[in-house]
C-alpha cells in the first residue's frame, strides 16, 4: 500500500500546477467547437499571435531552400505564411483551414500571391501524392488525439514528394502523466456536454514529445528531428523527412521470400503498415522492423539463408548461369543501417533478374549477414559495393 502513494505522489508531481488550477478553474466551463471558438476571435487573433513572430520566420528559414509548392494545414490567418512569402515571395501555396473568416483575412492578406485556398477539415480533405515539395502546421494539432493525428501524418507523408518535409510546430505534454491527465478531462467534458466523438473541440490534449516522435514515425517518416525549441521548452520544431527510395513489395519479396500475393494479404490484414503512394506501396523502416519482429516472419526468416544456399546447390533452375554469394561482416548499428539502404538502392536502381537475397544484421553479435543469388555479375556487382562498405569501414576503423 506504501507503494501506491508514493506513486501517486510521483504522478502528481508530473503535471505543473498552474496547470492543474486552469483546469478546475475551468471544471464547469462549456466546451466550444473549434471552427466558432476561432471564428469568435478573428479580430484580435493576429495580435494574440504575435508574441510568436520570430518562430514564424524560423519555420520559413527551415524550409528546403528549393522548395516551390507547400501545403500549410490549419493555417488560419497565415501567420506562418507570412513568412513563407517573406522568404519564398513566388512559393506556390496550398493551405487548409476549417474557419471560413480566418481564410477571408489570409486571402485580404496576400490576394496576389500564389495561393490556393481550401476551407475544410483537414482530416477528411485529399492531400494528393507527391505533389509538394514540404508541408507545414503551426500550433494546429494539440487538439487530437494520436489515432487522428497518425491519420493526418500519413496523408502528409503521402502528399510531399520523396526527399521533402514537414515541419510541425506545436504544443507538447510535459509528461505522460499530463497528456493522460488532460485527454481523460477532455472526454470528461464532452461526455458532460453531450458532443459527439466526430465534432472537434478547442481543448488543448497534447502528446509528449516522444509520442508526437513516434505517431510521425508510425506514419511513415524516415527520419525526425527536433530543431529547437520556441521559448521554454513547451513547444518544439519537429522536422520530419520522407526519404527518397524506401523499401518497396519487391524487396520485401526478395528478402522475406514470400510472395508478391502473400505480402498484400498481410497489408490488408494490417500486419504490414504501408503507404500506398501512385500505386506503389512503400514501407517506413519502423513499419518493416515492426513487421519483421512478428513471431511468423521471424521463424520464416531463420531459414531463408540456409534455404537459399541450399536451393542453390541443388537444383536451381530459373537462371542458367548463376553465382552465390555469402558475405559477413562486422558493423555498428548505424552502418548496418547504412550498409543495408545502399544495398536496396542499388538493387532497385538495377533491376536485377532473378536475385534473391537475404540480410540480417544481428544486434548482439554486431554481425551483418548478406546471401545473395543471382546471375553471376549481379552478384558480383552487389558483392563488390560489400567489399567497398568492408573498405570504407577499415579506413574509418583506422581512423
Ligand atoms: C491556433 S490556430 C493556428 C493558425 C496558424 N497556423 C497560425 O499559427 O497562426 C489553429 C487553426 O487550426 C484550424 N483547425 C483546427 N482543426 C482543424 C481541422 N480539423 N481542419 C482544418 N483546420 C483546423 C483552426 O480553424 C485554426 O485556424
Amino acid at each position: 500500500m506504501k507503494g501506491m502513494v508514493i506513486r501517486l505522489d510521483k504522478k502528481q508531481e508530473m503535471v505543473p500546477q498552474e496547470l492543474k488550477d486552469w483546469l478546475e478553474e475551468t471544471k464547469d466551463v462549456k466546451l466550444e467547437e473549434m471552427s466558432e471558438f476561432f471564428g469568435a476571435r478573428v479580430e484580435e487573433y493576429e495580435e494574440h499571435m504575435a508574441p510568436w513572430k520570430k518562430y514564424y520566420s524560423w519555420m520559413a528559414k527551415e524550409l528546403p531552400e528549393n522548395a516551390k509548392e507547400i501545403l500549410d494545414i490549419g493555417c488560419g490567418t497565415g501567420l506562418e505564411l507570412d513568412a513563407v512569402f517573406g522568404r519564398f515571395p513566388k512559393m506556390q501555396v496550398t493551405a487548409i483551414d476549417l474557419s471560413e473568416v480566418m481564410l477571408r483575412q489570409l486571402n485580404e492578406k496576400h490576394e496576389n500571391r500564389n495561393l490556393h485556398l481550401i476551407c475544410e477539415d483537414y482530416f477528411t480533405a485529399n492531400f494528393g501524392e507527391e505533389c509538394y515539395d514540404a508541408a507545414i502546421s503551426f500550433e494546429t494539432l494539440h487538439h487530437f488525439t494520436a489515432d487522428k493525428k497518425r491519420e493526418v501524418f500519413q496523408k502528409l507523408y503521402k502528399s510531399i514528394k520523396p526527399g521533402g518535409c514537414y515541419i510541425e510546430c506545436d504544443y507538447i505534454a510535459g509528461s505522460i502523466e499530463e497528456e493522460e491527465l488532460l485527454l481523460s478531462e477532455c472526454k470528461r467534458r464532452r461526455k458532460r456536454d453531450g458532443i459527439p466523438d466526430n465534432i472537434f473541440v478547442h481543448f488543448d490534449i497534447p502528446l509528449t514529445l516522444e509520442h508526437e516522435i513516434k505517431t510521425m514515425e508510425e506514419a511513415g517518416f524516415e527520419k525526425v528531428e527536433v530543431l529547437g525549441y520556441l521559448g521554454e521548452n513547451r513547444t518544439p520544431m519537429i522536422r520530419a523527412w520522407k526519404i527518397e527510395g524506401t523499401v518497396t513489395i519487391l524487396n520485401i519479396s526478395q528478402m522475406t521470400g514470400l510472395t508478391d500475393r502473400t505480402i498484400r494479404n498481410y497489408i490488408k490484414r494490417g500486419l504490414l503498415q504501408g503507404n500506398l503512394i501512385k500505386g506503389v506501396w512503400r514501407f517506413s523502416k519502423a513499419s518493416l522492423e515492426a513487421f519483421f519482429d512478428e513471431k511468423f516472419v521471424k521463424q520464416g526468416l531463420e531459414g531463408k539463408a540456409a534455404i537459399l544456399v541450399e536451393h542453390f546447390l541443388s537444383d536451381w533452375k530459373e537462371i542458367d548461369d548463376s553465382l552465390c554469394s555469402v558475405y559477413k561482416l562486422k558493423i555498428n548499428n548505424d552502418n548496418s543501417q547504412k550498409l543495408c539502404d545502399e544495398l536496396l538502392e542499388k538493387i532497385n536502381a538495377n533491376n536485377y533478374r532473378g536475385m534473391q537475397f537475404y540480410y540480417n544484421f544481428n544486434k548482439k553479435t554486431k554481425i551483418a549477414k548478406f546471401v545473395v543469388t543471382g546471375l553471376p555479375e549481379d552478384v558480383i556487382d552487389i558483392t563488390k559495393l560489400l567489399n567497398t562498405f568492408r573498405k570504407q569501414k577499415l579506413t574509418q576503423n583506422s581512423i
